[in-house]
């Protein structure tokens, strides 16, 4: 045994790890794929008019998000620790990057107590489809089964129930043999039922509209944000920046030279499941335009046009439940993700086991959810600031929170990079043997982060409005 005690903790440690590289791989992958790929990108594609929102939203990936994405996986193999210890050991201000640190574990916590609500409403929707099958023959008979739903309650907080009590059983169990072993057996179901409706799609009389739609530019049919703004946004959400998930992931991982390609293939699986789940969804609503309905934002298109379609297609009763599994299985992987980091937290700095650490985190998380759930259920009862609670949390969460967190971990890249404290396993600076154009790539990307990152958040917080009226 070490002197300090260390060789203790050697089977906690190694629990405490992914088993390979594979294994992070498929971890990540599934917290970057989530409700964002499946359910908002095609939404956001169709009303930003295909082409002419997808190239910013790549151009925005590719020099904002993926560098943020690798930036923060590397701190935390580095520092072998979550972000309030890793940004305390790695910036220059250690006090101030431990703030920041915790404030991402905050983000993640606070988002996946609305996510789960939302994944409730998959499960039960999928639940439904598997037993009863859809009989929606109009757009107006799914809009009033979602409204009676959504407005009851009963179904809303139990649903969001049932799957906080799943994720508690996961994640009880560790992180090789709940989070790991979970994505090992649910990301390639995932990737075989996304191949299968890729399949199905093509044969439908929408696919080659949908196509066209998406390789060209089309006029913004519904934008009621600024084009960059929603891809800036949307490239942080989907690649779980900013929230304290990459970082903790990242101690999991071993410091190795293979973080580079490990994080590059999970952001390129990413973007091709935005882009296919588009081309799924955009076929399918093309391919029946007399059942009455335009592509709709929000829940409205999950729960109430694609029921419809789904009534009328053929194959539309084995396709349904398919594609709800395909959405819930994309939605547990990401909440685990957004659960961990403060489970990590409170098992690491403030020595609770993982038993109590996740018991803790899990019945919080639903708590905060049925109230967000509830007001939704019930209009005007619970709400804050004008909005319901529900709203209020997913907009302090992910307009504020998560650019101010990656704007952290981007300065804190920088400060660590420069003072040499980001070193691999043969005490090494990371990414020593990466060609030098890709660290210059990585390195500019993250000096001028801060710059497009201050300018969302001036703009969401509204004081660019304020200055230039
Ligand atoms: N990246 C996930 C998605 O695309 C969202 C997410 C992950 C949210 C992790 C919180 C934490 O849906």
């Amino acid at each position: 045994m070490n002197n300090d005690g260390s060789a203790i903790n050697i089977d906690k440690d190694d629990e405490a790890h992914f088993s390979s590289d594979l294994g992070f791989i498929l971890t990540a992958a599934g917290s970057a794929i989530g409700l964002a790929n499946i359910w908002k990108f095609p939404y956001m594609a169709y009303a930003y008019g295909g082409l002419t929102l997808i190239l910013p939203y790549l151009f925005f990936m590719v020099f904002l998000a993926i560098p943020l994405f690798i930036a923060e996986t590397a701190i935390g193999a580095s520092a072998q620790a979550g972000p309030s210890t890793a940004f305390f050991l790695l910036g220059n201000r250690p006090r101030i990057s431990r703030f920041f640190g915790r404030m991402t574990v905050l983000t993640g916590f606070l988002i996946s107590s609305f996510y789960s609500v939302v994944t409730g409403w998959i499960l039960g929707y999928a639940i439904e489809s598997i037993f009863t099958g859809f009989q929606a023959p109009t757009c107006l008979h799914a809009q009033s089964l979602w409204h009676e739903k959504l407005h009851n309650p009963l179904w809303n907080v139990g649903y969001h129930t049932i799957f906080a009590l799943s994720c508690l059983f996961i994640l009880q169990k560790g992180v090789k043999q709940g989070l790991e072993k979970l994505s090992r057996i649910g990301m390639p179901i995932f990737f075989i039922c996304v191949a299968i409706l890729c399949a199905w799609t093509s044969t439908l009389d929408g696919f080659s509209k949908a196509l066209t739609y998406i390789t060209s530019f089309q006029p913004i049919k519904d934008g009621s944000e600024l084009l960059i703004l929603v891809a800036i946004g949307h490239a942080f959400f989907t690649l779980s920046v900013g929230q304290g998930t990459l970082v903790t992931y990242g101690s999991y991982m071993k410091k190795t030279s293979t973080i580079f390609s490990s994080t590059l293939i999970i952001a390129l699986a990413d973007t091709l499941i935005s882009l296919l789940s588009t081309l799924i969804l955009l076929s399918t609503v093309f391919s029946d335009p007399s059942a009455g309905s335009e592509l709709t934002s929000g829940p409205s298109l999950l729960f109430e046009t694609l029921p419809t379609f789904f009534t009328h297609m053929h194959g539309g009763r084995f396709i349904a439940p398919l594609f709800f599994l395909l959405v819930f299985l994309a939605a547990i992987t990401s909440q685990l993700s957004a659960l961990e980091p403060m489970i990590h937290f409170l098992e690491r700095e403030k020595n609770k086991t993982r038993k109590k650490a996740t018991t803790l985190v899990v019945a919080l998380s639903w708590l905060i959810g049925v109230l967000a759930a509830i007001s939704i259920s019930i209009p005007g009862s619970i709400s804050l600031n004008g909005e319901s609670l529900f709203g209020f949390l997913s907009f302090t969460t992910t307009s504020l929170m998560l650019p101010l967190g990656a704007l952290a971990a981007s300065i804190i890249f920088i400060q660590a990079y420069r003072a040499k404290k980001l070193i691999d396993e043969t005490n090494r600076p990371l990414f020593h043997s990466l060609p030098r154009w890709v660290r210059s790539y990585l390195l500019w990307s993250l000096k001028l982060a801060p710059i497009s990152i201050t300018f969302v958040f001036l703009s969401v917080t509204g004081i660019f409005t304020l200055l230039f009226s």
